[in-house]
């Protein structure tokens, strides 16, 4: 999603810096980019398309013109994700005012764009694009141009301004060209910002300072970094930072130093981040089993939650996309070890359930980036009913954190940068088991057994990953044979209908297929009448040492074999040694022996090697698919 990015300095290097994080916030998702620098003028060179398309078109610019680029001191950046207006050059970031007198760069969404253009069009100004962006640029022209007129300009005056008109989520980076100010009123170059509801780090270097929307962006230049919090206003020098709030009252800023991440976009060899990344869960498993290594039933935490769990009545878990799948592992395990109730509510829908919340409800937010404007919106009512809130992320520096504070787990996973989830995902699948049984065990509804046996269980996981991922040419294999398909089904029941879902989505978002996944059980209740020799289904049966869940296991197989007597071409997903039915299908997809209640990890991970491969094969853009963003940071 958007991402932006600003440099002010006393070298010459505003352009190259900005484009080298731009770069970093690609992973973000994107269609478009740009950067406009202040010299004598505010310029803007910005396209459709990729960032090494903006640096080639900057590179063949003529010399005069290529040399004021590299002179800049001063700029913003931006990578759009569109929400108003098309993918297109005009569109993209950033944007002039009217006269050219300022550029502004945008993340979030203003509602009330319409009317305030409207407004301003009655005024004179004219606009070129369809973004509710280039109304910021010239209402904020407006204003400074009004309070020029009688010698009351200032920037913090003009920024609380702006923000009393605009109505939505912004975080907004603007420089202004002053040469038209005599020398005595020039104020030095400078950007000004503005944060409300989407994420914005100020970086400090020296004699530079920084903004973007990512404090991975800003940790390539500099380790300290200020957290500009909702509501909040800033201009910033190469020397000064300051900070205000909307209502003007001044903000001293705090000074975060952020551990160096040496390596984030550094593929390792791998041919893409999404294969590097399918390839650390290992790593990222064994290392939060690690944390809880020397644990005992008599002392198992994994976190010291400031939470009472005897007291929970009812859990609700909020969250998008494959946060929101891996979410349904919670619901099934905590209502099996500590007959709690739990609910899976998509974030974008659970507004209009927060009226039934108390400070008797655990409401846990997933989200790996933590910065999910759905999440983070939701999770900021739940707070406000007094439930108790819980928050499960990747990232340490993100609103998520920030929000739920000590009752944050982050993962070890750390940043992901393929946009399709793969180690985010499964860690925060291991993060349910371990949470479920902290508070199992906090509500005393777990005897010490079978407490040893889960353990033992979820510490075989990291070998048992290893062994599947030596089968990723086996699955690499079988999938090219699927690559033409345009519809797949995806199908299980119980726990591995998370898996189903986390398939579909994958295959869905790699490869562009259509791919649906429904509780093998409904497959008759309407599905079924899709079904031919054109959508292959995929079905997910894994057996178990426990009878209601063997007899899971054995309805996913009927109700597979339904599908294929419809000609439908028929995939299961099984274990080693599992023999029920085999030879009925058309082809047998393999993951090492392990009981179904431990299984949505493992099973996922030929679902990521066949939507990676088979999107690699169609000639995809495996990291940065079409149209998605990593970030959502808008609702
Ligand atoms: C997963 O592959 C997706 N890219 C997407 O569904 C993602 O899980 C969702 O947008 C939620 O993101 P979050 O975990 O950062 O909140």
């Amino acid at each position: 999603m958007c991402g932006i990015v600003s440099y002010v300095g006393s070298e010459p290097k505003a352009a190259r810096l900005l484009l080298q994080g731009l770069k970093s916030l690609e992973y973000r998702g994107y269609d478009s980019s740009g950067i406009a620098l202040l010299n004598d003028s505010v310029k803007v060179y910005k396209n459709k398309g990729k960032i090494l398309d903006l640096e080639k078109n900057i590179y063949s610019l003529s010399e005069q013109e290529q040399s004021e680029v590299e002179q800049s001191i001063c700029g913003i950046g931006h990578t759009r994700w569109a929400t108003h207006g098309e993918p297109n050059d005009v569109n993209a970031h950033p944007h002039l005012d009217s006269d050219a007198s300022l550029a502004i760069v945008h993340n979030g969404i203003i509602r009330n764009y319409q009317s305030l253009r409207s407004e301003l069009e009655t005024k004179g100004f004219v606009f070129k694009s369809d973004t509710d962006t280039e109304v910021i640029a010239n209402m904020f022209s407006s204003i400074r141009k009004e309070l020029l007129s009688i010698n009351a300009y200032e920037d913090f005056k003009a920024l609380r301004e702006l923000s009393s008109r605009l109505e939505g989520s912004y975080a907004l980076a603007i420089i202004i060209n002053d040469s038209n100010l005599n020398d005595v009123t020039k104020p030095v170059k400078r950007i000004l910002l503005a944060k409300n509801e989407s994420p914005l780090v100020i970086g400090i270097g020296d004699q530079e300072n920084f903004a973007a929307s990512d404090s991975d962006t800003v940790l390539q230049f500099t380790d300290k970094i200020v957290r500009l919090a909702d509501k909040e206003l800033a201009v910033i020098s190469k020397n000064t930072i300051e900070i205000q709030d909307f209502d003007g009252n001044e903000i001293k800023p705090i000074i975060e130093v952020l551990k160096q991440n040496d390596s984030i976009m550094d593929k390792k060899g791998y041919k893409h981040f999404l294969l590097k990344e399918i390839y650390e869960q290992p790593t990222v498993l064994s290392k939060m089993l690690s944390l809880i290594e020397d644990q005992s039933f008599t002392n198992f935490k994994l976190m010291d939650f400031q939470i009472d769990f005897t007291n929970i009545e009812k859990v609700y878990c909020i969250a998008c996309g494959s946060a929101y799948h891996s979410a349904q592992v919670l619901k099934s395990i905590l209502g099996t070890w500590a007959a709690i109730p739990v609910e899976v509510i998509i974030a974008s829908e659970f507004n209009y359930q927060v009226n039934f919340l108390s400070e008797k409800d655990l409401v846990v937010g997933i989200s790996q980036s933590g910065e999910t404007a759905d999440t983070i919106l939701a999770l900021q009512r739940a707070k406000k009913t007094g439930a108790n809130l819980l928050a499960i992320t990747n990232r340490p520096a993100s609103a998520i954190n920030n929000l739920c504070g000590v009752n944050t787990y982050i993962t070890p996973a750390d940043i992901e940068i393929s946009v399709a989830s793969t180690k985010a995902y499964t860690s925060q699948i291991l993060a349910h088991y371990l949470l479920a049984l902290q508070i199992a065990v906090a509500r005393k509804a777990l005897a010490e057994e079978f407490f040893n046996e889960i353990l033992h269980n979820l510490k075989m996981l990291p070998v048992l990953i290893e062994q599947t991922l030596h089968r990723a040419n086996a699955y690499k294999e079988q999938s090219l044979n699927y690559a033409n398909y345009k519809d797949f089904i995806f199908l299980s029941r119980g726990i591995n209908h998370v898996t189903a879902m986390e398939g579909a989505l994958k295959l869905k978002e790699l490869s562009y297929a259509h791919a649906t996944a429904y509780p093998s059980g409904e497959l008759k209740h309407g599905p079924i009448a899709i079904l031919d020799e054109n959508v292959p289904v995929i079905s997910i049966s894994i057996p178990s040492k426990y009878e209601d869940e063997q007899v899971t296991a054995e309805k996913v197989i009927h109700n597979a074999l339904e599908a294929k007597t419809r000609k439908a071409p028929s995939i299961l997903l099984t274990t080693d040694s599992n023999q029920d039915h085999v030879s009925e299908f058309d082809l047998v997809v393999r993951i090492p022996d392990i009981d179904q209640v431990f299984s949505p990890i493992l099973a996922t991970i030929p679902l990521q090697f066949w939507a990676y491969y088979i999107a690699e094969d169609l000639g995809k853009d495996v990291d940065q698919p079409r149209n998605l963003a990593k970030s959502v940071t808008v609702e």
